[in-house]
């Protein structure tokens, strides 16, 4: 008999022990325990990530690099930890560098103006080129490139997706060309799930020599993006939406291409030498990081990676992938309830329409027991108009959600829907 061998299953999650870790959880809305569903949106933060904040903030807190003092060099040291740690997370390798940004909308931004910024002679975008857009984009990763094409002349391309949300590599082997200057996908699709197939599709684009940039944003608190793996220019996600603090991000990329960008804010601390009439701009990444970064911000980002690692990515990613699968199921039984991609089973977060109901009403009336969901357009109207079924609720599953808050939400949908109708 040969050998047997099974793969490695990832270790259950300790439901109840992480969801202690969670102070934010342990509260009732309307009278009902929270099943906090809005995860997409935003995640909530354990206490290992509070207490390396507060940590900072009591003890270490000062601006950085410009002070000699102990607080300034402490911070310092802190600030450069946190990116190192975050490039460990996401598979940085010696090429690439990684910038803090208020999240993904800053970096995005960064990265689609940073292309013309500075003139014509330097700028890698011009007249005529052309800017490879999914349609399955957050407006985060669709408007910087609409204003990049207006402002450049360049013309901005979209890869449609089919009828159910899907992209296909033979529609993007059709627009690629030689004037492609820029390809922009994200890693999931915050408005369905969808889970494209972007490594390869950044590889036909990089093969095509253009520019690569993955809005990975609803990909780093689950099937957290390999960088060195990737054909990838440049990478943005935000720090709230993996357990970490808001108002924090990363830009990071490959060294040469972050080169390329026009530093968009312009001022102290990103600077080699000033005279009153020019200055030198200073190497990366303090080239983009121009006036004071939010140190505690990135010391709790950093806090939160080590957090997702100890729990395990693999572990992280069955669970909520069993948790969109135990909803997929539930409310597809529901008479007139349609979900969109259904087939992304990959995905950790799901959208559903209902047939004569309006998504705001069901989100309330889930609200009404204590079930957090977020309903709408989720900042991709061109992929819902596209879809045509108009706005949808969406939950939108983290590691602490639990089988027991998927069964509430699939019976407070029936029950809203008993009412609405
Ligand atoms: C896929 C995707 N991209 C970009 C963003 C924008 O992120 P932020 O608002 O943190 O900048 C979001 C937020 O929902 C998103 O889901």
């Amino acid at each position: 008999m040969g050998d047997i061998r099974f793969a490695p299953q990832p270790q259950a999650l300790d439901l109840p022990a992480l969801r202690a870790q969670f102070p934010v959880l342990q509260q009732s809305v309307h009278g009902a325990p929270l099943a906090y569903l809005d995860n997409g949106a935003t995640t909530q933060m354990p206490l290992a990530v509070l207490d390396a904040m507060r940590q900072f903030e009591t003890h270490d807190r000062a601006n950085i690099h410009r002070g000699v003092h102990t607080l300034s060099q402490r911070a310092t040291d802190d600030f450069e930890a946190a990116r190192a740690t975050l490039k460990r997370f996401i598979g940085a390798g010696p090429e690439h560098e990684l910038v803090f940004t208020s999240g993904t909308t800053e970096a995005l931004n960064t990265i689609a103006q940073g292309l013309w910024l500075g003139g014509p002679k330097k700028a890698w975008l011009r007249a005529d080129d052309e800017i490879i857009v999914s349609g399955l984009e957050h407006h985060a990763n669709l408007i910087p490139w609409q204003h990049a094409a207006t402002a450049t002349g360049a013309k901005l391309l979209v890869l449609r997706p089919d009828a159910q949300g899907r992209l296909h590599t033979a529609d993007l082997a059709r627009l690629l060309g030689p004037r492609t200057r820029v390809f922009a996908i994200t890693a999931g699709a915050n408005a369905t799930g969808e889970r494209p197939p972007y490594a390869e599709m950044l590889r036909m684009a990089a093969q095509a020599g253009a520019l690569t940039v993955l809005d990975a944003a609803q990909a780093v608190s689950h099937a957290v993006p390999v960088l060195a793996q990737l054909d990838c220019d440049f990478m943005a996600f935000s720090g709230h939406k993996m357990y970490g603090p808001m108002g924090t991000g990363v830009l990071a990329g490959r060294h040469a291409a972050l080169e390329r960008l026009h530093p968009l804010r312009l001022g102290g601390d990103m600077v080699e030498w000033v005279k009153y009439d020019s200055a030198c701009y200073a190497a990366l990444p303090a080239r983009l990081e121009g006036g004071t970064p939010n140190v505690g911000g990135a010391v709790g980002l950093a806090a939160a990676a080590r957090f997702i690692d100890q729990v395990g990515r693999a572990a992280i990613d069955a669970h909520v992938h069993a948790l969109r699968a135990q909803a997929v199921a539930g409310l597809s039984a529901i008479e007139g309830v349609t979900v969109l991609a259904p087939h992304a089973t990959d995905a950790a977060l799901l959208s559903f329409v209902a047939r004569d109901v309006h998504p705001h009403d069901i989100g309330t009336l889930l609200d009404e027991q204590g079930i957090a969901v977020r309903t709408g357009h989720h900042c991709a109207q061109p992929l819902i108009d596209h879809l045509g079924l108009g706005p949808t609720t969406r939950a939108s599953f983290a590691l602490y959600n639990t089988p027991d808050e998927v069964e509430r939400l699939i019976a407070g949908v029936a029950r809203a829907l008993e009412v609405l109708r």
